[in-house]
């Protein structure tokens, strides 16, 4: 099969699956209380790794079309906004968690859980809705 076509198949799926991702940490954020068990480590760093395969397999396409001066700008918009979908997936929202799981392991209250995440929460849809405008980007191009 031609190597273009997969890797752009595994680009696509791999969005699909780090927005899949994202969504269910969301919602996860969203309904924590006290009986819902945190996410494992690897669940919450898999998001970002996804994005990296998003990422690269990204500027191998690039490459392939004859680099990024070739590229339509709203592409390369796309692809910019990427990587801060993937600062926030590693930065606030993996932080986050760490933080919850040390909050709930000194015993906080409730109170103090809950505001930690929906402050996870809250990036996490920042994450979403830019996973969308980069969606928007990769398929209107307008060039
Ligand atoms: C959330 C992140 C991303 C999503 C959801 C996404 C989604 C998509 C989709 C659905 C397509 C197919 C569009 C079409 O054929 O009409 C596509 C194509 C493409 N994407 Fe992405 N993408 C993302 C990130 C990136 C990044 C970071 C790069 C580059 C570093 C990139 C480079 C490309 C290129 C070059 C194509 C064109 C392939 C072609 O025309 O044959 N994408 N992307």
């Amino acid at each position: 099969m031609d190597p273009y076509l997969l890797t752009k198949f595994l680009h696509i799926l791999s969005a699909a699956l780090w927005l899949a991702i994202t969504f269910a940490l969301g919602q996860r954020a969203r309904v924590l209380s006290d009986t819902i068990t945190l996410p494992a480590k690897a669940y919450v760093l898999a998001g970002p790794l996804i994005g990296v395969i998003v990422l690269s397999s990204g500027t191998w396409l690039i490459e392939q079309l004859g680099g990024w001066a070739e590229m339509p700008p709203l592409l390369q918009v796309g692809a910019h906004l990427t990587i801060v979908i993937l600062v926030i997936g590693a930065g606030p929202v993996w932080l986050g968690w760490r933080r919850l799981a040390k909050a709930r392991a000194a015993g906080a209250s409730q109170d103090a859980q809950r505001s930690i995440a929906r402050r996870i929460g809250h990036w996490t849809q920042l994450a979403q809705l830019l996973w969308v405008v980069v969606l928007a980007c990769m398929v209107f191009r307008f060039a």
